[in-house]
Protein backbone atom coordinates (compact mmCIF):
# COMPACT_ATOMS: atom_id res chain seq x y z
CA UNK A 1 0.00 0.00 0.00
CA UNK A 2 2.76 2.30 1.13
CA UNK A 3 4.94 1.31 -1.62
CA UNK A 4 2.71 0.88 -4.42
CA UNK A 5 4.67 3.15 -6.75
CA UNK A 6 7.90 0.83 -6.58
CA UNK A 7 9.53 3.84 -9.47
CA UNK A 8 9.23 6.47 -7.30
CA UNK A 9 11.20 7.01 -3.53
CA UNK A 10 8.46 7.81 -0.95
CA UNK A 11 9.11 10.69 1.99
CA UNK A 12 8.07 9.54 5.65
CA UNK A 13 7.78 12.50 8.38
CA UNK A 14 9.74 10.16 11.19
CA UNK A 15 7.93 9.42 14.32
CA UNK A 16 8.77 12.47 17.19
CA UNK A 17 7.46 12.22 20.91
CA UNK A 18 5.73 15.53 21.55
CA UNK A 19 6.08 16.83 17.81
CA UNK A 20 4.32 14.21 15.23
CA UNK A 21 1.15 14.87 16.76
CA UNK A 22 -2.63 15.33 15.23
CA UNK A 23 -1.77 19.34 15.22
CA UNK A 24 1.58 18.61 12.79
CA UNK A 25 0.27 16.38 11.01
CA UNK A 26 -2.72 18.60 9.81
CA UNK A 27 0.07 20.75 8.88
CA UNK A 28 1.91 18.92 6.65
CA UNK A 29 -0.69 17.30 5.02
CA UNK A 30 -2.09 21.08 4.56
CA UNK A 31 1.29 22.84 3.28
CA UNK A 32 2.86 19.44 1.37
CA UNK A 33 -0.31 17.13 0.30
CA UNK A 34 -0.62 13.90 0.93
CA UNK A 35 2.17 11.86 -1.26
CA UNK A 36 4.41 11.24 1.59
CA UNK A 37 3.67 9.11 5.05
CA UNK A 38 3.18 10.23 8.34
CA UNK A 39 4.50 8.42 11.14
CA UNK A 40 2.49 8.99 14.65
CA UNK A 41 4.79 9.25 17.23
CA UNK A 42 5.77 6.42 19.68
CA UNK A 43 2.86 5.01 22.57
CA UNK A 44 2.73 2.82 25.06
CA UNK A 45 1.97 -0.35 23.84
CA UNK A 46 1.17 -1.10 27.64
CA UNK A 47 -0.60 2.05 28.00
CA UNK A 48 -2.67 1.64 25.14
CA UNK A 49 -3.75 -2.27 26.78
CA UNK A 50 -4.44 -0.45 29.75
CA UNK A 51 -7.06 2.20 27.55
CA UNK A 52 -5.01 4.53 28.99
CA UNK A 53 -7.35 7.73 27.19
CA UNK A 54 -4.31 10.23 26.56
CA UNK A 55 -2.42 7.38 25.43
CA UNK A 56 -5.34 6.55 23.03
CA UNK A 57 -5.95 9.99 21.91
CA UNK A 58 -2.85 10.29 20.65
CA UNK A 59 -3.47 7.74 18.04
CA UNK A 60 -6.60 9.63 17.14
CA UNK A 61 -6.05 10.82 13.60
CA UNK A 62 -8.39 12.54 10.66
CA UNK A 63 -9.10 10.71 7.57
CA UNK A 64 -6.70 13.67 5.39
CA UNK A 65 -3.98 12.22 7.33
CA UNK A 66 -3.28 8.73 5.53
CA UNK A 67 -0.83 6.93 4.29
CA UNK A 68 -0.06 7.06 7.98
CA UNK A 69 1.50 5.08 10.72
CA UNK A 70 1.42 4.53 14.71
CA UNK A 71 4.50 3.60 16.43
CA UNK A 72 4.13 1.78 19.19
CA UNK A 73 6.69 0.49 21.73
CA UNK A 74 7.16 -2.48 23.97
CA UNK A 75 8.62 -5.28 25.14
CA UNK A 76 6.45 -8.40 25.29
CA UNK A 77 4.67 -9.68 22.36
CA UNK A 78 1.26 -10.27 23.17
CA UNK A 79 1.13 -6.91 24.68
CA UNK A 80 2.52 -5.76 21.39
CA UNK A 81 0.02 -7.59 19.49
CA UNK A 82 -3.67 -6.87 22.30
CA UNK A 83 -2.35 -3.15 21.94
CA UNK A 84 -2.08 -3.40 17.91
CA UNK A 85 -5.24 -4.85 17.62
CA UNK A 86 -6.92 -2.02 19.21
CA UNK A 87 -5.38 0.77 17.76
CA UNK A 88 -6.28 -0.56 14.25
CA UNK A 89 -9.85 -1.53 15.46
CA UNK A 90 -10.52 1.82 17.14
CA UNK A 91 -8.63 4.00 14.27
CA UNK A 92 -7.93 1.84 10.99
CA UNK A 93 -4.34 3.36 10.41
CA UNK A 94 -2.44 1.91 7.21
CA UNK A 95 0.57 0.06 9.57
CA UNK A 96 1.58 -0.33 12.86
CA UNK A 97 5.21 0.21 13.26
CA UNK A 98 7.39 -0.93 16.15
CA UNK A 99 10.15 1.64 18.13
CA UNK A 100 13.58 -0.47 18.03
CA UNK A 101 15.29 2.09 18.35
CA UNK A 102 15.12 4.70 20.89
CA UNK A 103 18.15 5.36 23.01
CA UNK A 104 16.13 7.14 26.29
CA UNK A 105 16.65 5.15 29.69
CA UNK A 106 12.94 5.47 30.40
CA UNK A 107 12.42 2.75 27.52
CA UNK A 108 15.60 1.10 26.45
CA UNK A 109 17.12 1.28 30.27
CA UNK A 110 14.91 -0.87 32.45
CA UNK A 111 12.25 -1.70 30.35
CA UNK A 112 13.65 -3.60 27.75
CA UNK A 113 11.76 -1.58 24.80
CA UNK A 114 13.19 0.65 21.84
CA UNK A 115 16.70 0.20 21.19
CA UNK A 116 17.60 -2.68 23.91
CA UNK A 117 15.79 -4.84 21.73
CA UNK A 118 18.90 -5.08 19.84
CA UNK A 119 20.67 -6.31 22.27
CA UNK A 120 17.67 -9.10 22.52
CA UNK A 121 17.03 -10.02 18.78
CA UNK A 122 14.94 -12.82 19.95
CA UNK A 123 12.38 -10.59 21.53
CA UNK A 124 12.84 -8.43 18.63
CA UNK A 125 11.61 -11.47 15.92
CA UNK A 126 9.02 -12.84 18.43
CA UNK A 127 7.17 -9.25 18.38
CA UNK A 128 7.02 -9.22 14.25
CA UNK A 129 5.93 -12.47 14.48
CA UNK A 130 3.38 -12.16 16.57
CA UNK A 131 2.05 -9.34 14.58
CA UNK A 132 2.25 -10.76 11.69
CA UNK A 133 0.51 -13.75 12.74
CA UNK A 134 -2.50 -11.65 14.37
CA UNK A 135 -3.41 -10.60 10.51
CA UNK A 136 -4.36 -7.21 11.07
CA UNK A 137 -4.73 -6.00 7.83
CA UNK A 138 -2.04 -3.27 8.10
CA UNK A 139 1.27 -3.35 7.98
CA UNK A 140 4.02 -4.26 9.84
CA UNK A 141 7.14 -2.09 10.02
CA UNK A 142 10.04 -1.62 12.34
CA UNK A 143 11.90 0.98 12.95
CA UNK A 144 15.90 1.21 14.21
CA UNK A 145 19.28 1.98 14.52
CA UNK A 146 22.75 0.27 13.30
CA UNK A 147 23.23 -1.45 16.59
CA UNK A 148 23.18 -0.68 20.45
CA UNK A 149 27.17 0.03 20.38
CA UNK A 150 28.54 -1.79 16.81
CA UNK A 151 27.16 -0.71 13.74
CA UNK A 152 27.66 -3.97 12.31
CA UNK A 153 24.51 -5.44 14.48
CA UNK A 154 22.31 -4.28 11.29
CA UNK A 155 23.58 -6.37 9.26
CA UNK A 156 22.23 -9.76 10.71
CA UNK A 157 19.35 -7.72 12.99
CA UNK A 158 17.16 -6.32 9.68
CA UNK A 159 17.77 -9.67 7.78
CA UNK A 160 16.39 -11.46 11.16
CA UNK A 161 13.24 -8.69 11.16
CA UNK A 162 12.60 -9.51 7.25
CA UNK A 163 12.21 -13.49 8.11
CA UNK A 164 10.09 -12.78 10.81
CA UNK A 165 7.89 -11.11 8.49
CA UNK A 166 8.25 -7.17 8.51
CA UNK A 167 6.97 -5.45 5.69
CA UNK A 168 9.53 -2.52 5.45
CA UNK A 169 12.75 -1.40 7.71
CA UNK A 170 13.53 2.07 8.71
CA UNK A 171 17.26 2.75 9.49
CA UNK A 172 18.46 5.83 11.38
CA UNK A 173 22.12 5.43 10.48
CA UNK A 174 23.49 5.97 14.00
CA UNK A 175 23.97 3.44 17.19
CA UNK A 176 22.34 3.52 20.55
CA UNK A 177 25.49 4.48 22.17
CA UNK A 178 25.99 7.65 19.49
CA UNK A 179 22.70 8.76 20.35
CA UNK A 180 22.58 12.26 17.99
CA UNK A 181 25.92 12.48 17.81
CA UNK A 182 28.17 12.53 15.20
CA UNK A 183 26.88 11.99 11.13
CA UNK A 184 24.28 9.49 10.10
CA UNK A 185 26.12 6.28 8.54
CA UNK A 186 24.25 5.80 4.96
CA UNK A 187 26.92 4.28 3.47
CA UNK A 188 25.75 1.51 6.15
CA UNK A 189 22.45 1.50 5.17
CA UNK A 190 23.07 0.94 1.33
CA UNK A 191 24.66 -2.35 2.95
CA UNK A 192 21.70 -3.32 4.68
CA UNK A 193 19.66 -2.50 1.32
CA UNK A 194 21.65 -4.79 -0.42
CA UNK A 195 20.96 -7.54 1.90
CA UNK A 196 17.04 -7.81 2.51
CA UNK A 197 14.54 -7.61 -0.24
CA UNK A 198 11.98 -5.56 1.38
CA UNK A 199 11.90 -1.95 1.21
CA UNK A 200 13.72 0.15 3.56
CA UNK A 201 13.57 4.05 4.73
CA UNK A 202 16.78 5.66 5.64
CA UNK A 203 16.85 7.89 8.15
CA UNK A 204 19.39 10.64 10.02
CA UNK A 205 20.25 13.80 8.95
CA UNK A 206 18.64 14.26 6.51
CA UNK A 207 17.50 18.31 6.33
CA UNK A 208 17.13 19.54 2.64
CA UNK A 209 16.73 19.06 -0.61
CA UNK A 210 20.28 18.07 -1.53
CA UNK A 211 20.63 15.26 1.34
CA UNK A 212 17.15 13.70 0.43
CA UNK A 213 18.98 13.36 -3.30
CA UNK A 214 22.29 12.49 -1.85
CA UNK A 215 21.07 10.12 0.33
CA UNK A 216 18.77 8.67 -2.12
CA UNK A 217 21.74 8.16 -4.00
CA UNK A 218 24.14 6.47 -1.64
CA UNK A 219 21.46 4.16 0.25
CA UNK A 220 19.39 3.08 -2.57
CA UNK A 221 16.65 3.15 -0.43
CA UNK A 222 13.11 2.67 -1.52
CA UNK A 223 12.37 5.64 0.98
CA UNK A 224 13.91 8.40 3.23
CA UNK A 225 12.16 9.42 6.58
CA UNK A 226 12.93 12.73 7.45
CA UNK A 227 12.59 13.92 11.36
CA UNK A 228 14.24 17.13 12.46
CA UNK A 229 14.86 18.36 9.30
CA UNK A 230 10.62 18.60 8.87
CA UNK A 231 10.81 20.32 12.09
CA UNK A 232 9.66 24.23 11.12
CA UNK A 233 9.79 22.95 7.70
CA UNK A 234 6.91 21.15 6.60
CA UNK A 235 7.59 22.04 2.90
CA UNK A 236 10.26 19.85 2.77
CA UNK A 237 7.87 17.51 1.98
CA UNK A 238 7.11 19.12 -1.09
CA UNK A 239 10.04 19.96 -2.44
CA UNK A 240 11.13 23.25 -0.99
CA UNK A 241 14.03 23.94 1.40
CA UNK A 242 13.05 26.28 4.63
CA UNK A 243 15.25 28.97 3.00
CA UNK A 244 12.89 29.25 -0.51
CA UNK A 245 9.58 29.58 1.88
CA UNK A 246 8.19 33.10 1.00
CA UNK A 247 7.77 34.77 4.81
CA UNK A 248 4.39 35.61 4.44
CA UNK A 249 3.77 31.67 3.97
CA UNK A 250 5.70 31.01 7.24
CA UNK A 251 3.87 33.36 9.47
CA UNK A 252 0.41 32.35 8.04
CA UNK A 253 1.53 28.61 8.94
CA UNK A 254 2.89 29.49 12.10
CA UNK A 255 -0.42 30.69 13.26
CA UNK A 256 -2.73 27.67 11.56
CA UNK A 257 -0.30 25.60 13.44
CA UNK A 258 -0.24 27.01 16.84
CA UNK A 259 -4.05 27.24 15.92
CA UNK A 260 -4.04 23.53 15.54
CA UNK A 261 -2.57 22.56 18.64
CA UNK A 262 -4.41 25.41 20.81
CA UNK A 263 -7.70 23.05 19.47
CA UNK A 264 -6.22 19.65 20.08
CA UNK A 265 -4.60 21.05 23.69
CA UNK A 266 -6.78 24.31 25.02
CA UNK A 267 -5.84 27.24 25.19
CA UNK A 268 -2.98 26.75 27.86
CA UNK A 269 -0.94 24.85 25.08
CA UNK A 270 0.44 27.62 23.54
CA UNK A 271 3.46 26.63 25.75
CA UNK A 272 4.11 23.59 24.89
CA UNK A 273 4.59 25.33 21.38
CA UNK A 274 7.26 27.18 21.91
CA UNK A 275 9.21 24.37 20.96
CA UNK A 276 7.83 24.43 17.40
CA UNK A 277 8.10 28.20 17.26
CA UNK A 278 12.09 27.68 17.53
CA UNK A 279 12.13 25.63 15.01
CA UNK A 280 10.51 27.98 12.62
CA UNK A 281 12.41 30.50 13.02
CA UNK A 282 15.56 29.25 13.74
CA UNK A 283 19.19 30.78 12.37
CA UNK A 284 16.24 33.28 10.60
CA UNK A 285 18.09 36.73 9.95
CA UNK A 286 16.22 39.61 11.76
CA UNK A 287 14.58 37.46 14.22
CA UNK A 288 17.37 37.12 16.95
CA UNK A 289 15.65 39.56 19.47
CA UNK A 290 11.87 38.57 18.86
CA UNK A 291 12.96 34.47 19.24
CA UNK A 292 13.48 35.46 22.77
CA UNK A 293 9.59 36.97 23.12
CA UNK A 294 8.68 33.54 21.28
CA UNK A 295 9.82 31.16 23.30
CA UNK A 296 7.93 33.06 25.98
CA UNK A 297 5.21 33.50 24.20
CA UNK A 298 1.90 32.97 26.67
CA UNK A 299 -1.22 33.20 23.99
CA UNK A 300 -2.31 33.31 20.29
CA UNK A 301 -2.86 37.03 20.06
CA UNK A 302 0.43 37.64 21.64
CA UNK A 303 2.21 35.05 19.19
CA UNK A 304 0.49 36.82 16.01
CA UNK A 305 1.73 40.19 17.78
CA UNK A 306 5.46 39.26 17.49
CA UNK A 307 5.11 37.69 14.38
CA UNK A 308 3.91 40.83 12.60
CA UNK A 309 7.23 42.52 13.96
CA UNK A 310 9.32 40.13 12.06
CA UNK A 311 10.47 42.52 9.23
CA UNK A 312 9.78 41.26 5.29
C1 LIG B 1 12.24 15.15 19.61
C2 LIG B 1 12.45 13.79 19.01
C3 LIG B 1 11.56 12.77 19.32
C4 LIG B 1 11.74 11.50 18.76
N1 LIG B 1 10.81 10.52 19.02
C5 LIG B 1 10.90 9.33 18.38
C6 LIG B 1 9.86 8.36 18.48
O1 LIG B 1 8.82 8.55 19.13
N2 LIG B 1 10.04 7.18 17.81
C7 LIG B 1 11.15 6.92 17.06
O2 LIG B 1 11.26 5.83 16.46
N3 LIG B 1 12.12 7.84 16.93
C8 LIG B 1 12.01 9.02 17.54
N4 LIG B 1 12.96 9.98 17.32
C9 LIG B 1 14.04 9.71 16.36
C10 LIG B 1 13.65 10.21 14.97
O3 LIG B 1 12.52 9.53 14.46
C11 LIG B 1 14.82 10.04 13.98
O4 LIG B 1 15.14 8.67 13.89
C12 LIG B 1 16.06 10.82 14.40
O5 LIG B 1 15.73 12.12 14.84
C13 LIG B 1 17.08 10.92 13.26
O6 LIG B 1 16.50 11.48 12.11
P1 LIG B 1 16.64 13.06 11.73
O7 LIG B 1 18.11 13.36 11.65
O8 LIG B 1 15.92 13.18 10.42
O9 LIG B 1 15.99 13.83 12.84
C14 LIG B 1 12.82 11.23 17.90
C15 LIG B 1 13.71 12.27 17.61
C16 LIG B 1 13.53 13.54 18.13
C17 LIG B 1 14.50 14.63 17.76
Amino acid sequence: MIFKDKIKPILALAPMADMTDWAFGQICRQVAGDDFVIFREMVSSEAIVRTNEKTLRMCKFDNNEHPIIQQVFGAYPEVVVSAAKLIVANYKPDGIDVNMGCPVPKIAGKADCGAALLKDPQRAYDIVKALKKANLGVTISIKTRLGWTENDDILTFAPLMESAGADFISIHGRTKQEGYTGTADWEKIAQVKKLISIPVFANGDIKNQADIKRCLEITGADGIMIGRGALGNPWIFKGLDREDVPLDELKRVVIAHAKLHIQHYGEKAITTFRKHLSYYFKGMAGTKDLRSELVRVKSIEELENIIKKIPG
